[in-house]
């Protein structure tokens, strides 16, 4: 099936790695006059789409800001309402991924969740590990800065242990402990909600990635054809790798 826009991108050069902060959610409640959870519960609709729409492209990783570290210190009352809805939304569509082939992940400190969301997260991984189509990443409890510390510590335990030599550690050594593990660098990072920063997200991994920063749309109105137009510009773009633009063209 052809997702309605498609013809706008070339689907024989697609971001092989597509990353979303999914920002905003606050600002469209307040705008609606209603609580920043209702924003959360209205960014569902968006995921759902942004899922949909990648595994129906062809995407092959995913990897959705759904919770940063820094987002525990929010009120309470926030926190336990997105672990709540993480918890209902994760158990209503584990089915709906699996029938679309869809594989699920989580990176982040994933032990720091609440138990019951452990538990959806866990069957949903397990349900859907032999899956072979887009894979969905989510990063929960989840920062740029925590992946990279906890990848120095298990590096530091090999070499103390002498499974491995200080060097032989090189970047594909250090990426394959990064929580992302053999996942491709981001190609391509979009950030709804008008800010233009990274917010500790995947820091190594998106060394090279093309930024996108929709200044004009909250993530609860994300829908198919933005990230149509995401991809679409990203095709617009000339990735040079520190060459010169003459380089890459021939
Ligand atoms: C992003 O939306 C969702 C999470 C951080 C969980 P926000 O809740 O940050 O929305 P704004 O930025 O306050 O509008
Ligand atoms: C980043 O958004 C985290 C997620 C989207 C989950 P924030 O709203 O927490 O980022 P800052 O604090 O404004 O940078
Ligand atoms: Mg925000």
């Amino acid at each position: 099936m052809l997702t309605p826009g498609e013809e706008k991108i070339d689907t024989s050069n697609l971001p092989a790695h597509i990353a979303v902060i999914m920002d905003g959610n606050g600002r469209w409640a307040r705008q609606q006059g209603a609580m920043r959870i209702f924003g959360h519960h209205h960014g569902i609709k968006a995921v759902k789409d942004t899922v949909e729409a990648s595994a129906e492209l062809g995407i092959k990783y995913l990897t959705l800001y759904t919770f940063s570290t820094e987002n525990w210190n929010r009120p309470k009352m926030e926190v336990d309402g997105i672990m709540q809805l993480l918890v209902t939304t994760i158990s209503a569509e584990v089915p709906e991924l699996h029938k679309n082939n869809v594989k699920l992940k989580a990176i982040g400190d994933i032990a720091s969740l609440p138990t019951k969301a452990k538990r959806q997260l866990q069957d949903g991984i397990d349900l859907t590990k032999n899956n072979t189509g887009l894979t969905l990443i989510l990063a929960l409890s989840y920062s740029g800065k925590w992946d990279i510390l906890q990848a120095t510590k298990a590096i530091v335990e090999k070499v103390k242990s002498g499974e491995l030599e200080t060097d032989d550690i090189t970047e594909q050594t250090f990426s394959a402990h990064l929580a992302t593990e053999e996942t491709p660098d981001v190609d391509l990072l979009i950030r709804t909600g008008g800010d233009h920063r990274i917010s500790n997200y995947l820091l190594w991994q998106s060394a090279y990635a093309e930024l996108l920063f929709l200044d004009d749309i909250f993530w609860p109105d994300f829908r198919k054809k933005d990230l149509i137009e995401a991809i679409a510009e990203f095709q617009r773009r000339e990735r040079r790798f520190g060459k010169t633009g003459d380089q890459v063209k021939n």
